[in-house]
């Protein structure tokens, strides 16, 4: 890639991954770090959002940077006819990067073909999430002391949640073992079992959500089964309640566990689980605010651990 842009979590290595959470950490301690005076970002969101795009305001802001950008896209030129390359050209001329989330997969690729501008994918359709997956990373390593050797259950919509696709791949470094629980209808499509085969990962499929399955668990991610995916809404209402997670089957869970969610949830996590220790989806979301500090400065060049220790 010819620039610093972030569109799947495959362009990062090993390396990158690791040095984004010691970025990330640093951004938990020292928030408010002013490093991005003159620069101005772009959040475009083609699909509505809570954390994503709130976290990512929230981190250009607090590195003192400047934000642009839009909510709905019905108040836009968008709903004029404007194309999506012609949008991207336009805004790349304001800014100094563009964060995106579109209902389309492969649209931020596509940002990055027709601009020199870094672009940040903030999610396309049911593709990719990279920055879910760095927040979901620093919380596996906050909660757990390490990446490597865990037992990670995921939950639901395995079909069209992006953010287990993405988690999938990162894991690749990591040595994980996978249990996937869905219906047959949105199990994890055959493209990401190919690649747990072609990277020695392990994995075990599942219809039922069993104590066995939960008890294993180091991480259980939940997800919601996402009703705008679906073509037909009498599958939806079919599969949309199949598994949810009470605070009685976490009785006999591992100590370590911590249950994650890339939110918003409906009914997948009952209310109940809130005020469990092992609860940790709002401090997940949390995280992102430093996930995406560190992901905003990868993208513009800077290294702050580097301009740090530069100043001992
Ligand atoms: N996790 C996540 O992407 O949440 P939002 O849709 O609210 O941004």
């Amino acid at each position: 890639m010819s620039n610093r842009s972030l569109v799947s979590i495959d362009d990062i290595s090993r390396d990158e991954l690791l040095d984004l959470l010691e970025h990330a950490r640093y951004f938990e301690e020292h928030p408010n770090h002013k490093v991005l005076d003159g620069k101005v970002v772009a959040t475009l969101f083609f699909e509505p959002s809570t954390r994503t795009r709130l976290s990512f305001e929230t981190a250009v802001n607090r590195l003192g940077g400047r934000v642009i950008g839009f909510s709905d896209p019905a108040a836009t030129s968008t709903s004029k006819g404007e194309t999506l390359k012609d949008t991207i050209k336009m805004v790349s001329n304001y800014v100094d990067l563009i964060i995106m989330r579109h209902y389309l997969e492969g649209a931020a690729r596509y940002a990055t073909e027709v601009s020199d501008t870094p672009v940040i994918n903030a999610g396309d359709g049911a593709n990719q999430h990279p920055s879910q997956t760095m927040l979901d990373l620093y919380s596996i390593y906050k909660t757990q002391g390490r990446l490597n050797d865990l037992n990670i259950t995921m939950v639901g919509d395995l079909k069209y949640g992006r953010t287990v696709h993405s988690l999938l791949m990162a894991m690749r470094y990591f040595n994980p073992t996978f249990h996937f629980v869905a219906c047959p209808e949105l199990a994890m499509p055959q493209e990401y079992k190919d690649f747990c085969d072609a990277n020695g990962i392990k994995y075990v499929e599942h219809t039922d959500f069993s104590p066995e399955v939960i008890n294993a668990a180091d991480i259980l991610y939940m997800t919601r089964v996402q009703r705008e995916r679906f073509q037909d809404l009498m599958e939806y209402e079919r599969v949309k309640n199949l598994y949810t997670l009470h605070n009685d089957m976490l009785v006999d869970s591992k100590p370590n566990l911590r249950v994650l969610h890339p939110l918003p949830r409906v009914n997948e996590i009952d209310r109940d689980v809130d005020d469990n220790p092992k609860a940790y989806y709002f401090e997940q979301a949390r995280n992102g605010l430093f996930a995406r500090q560190a992901i905003i400065c990868r993208a513009l060049g800077i290294d702050i651990l580097k301009q740090e220790s530069e100043k001992k």
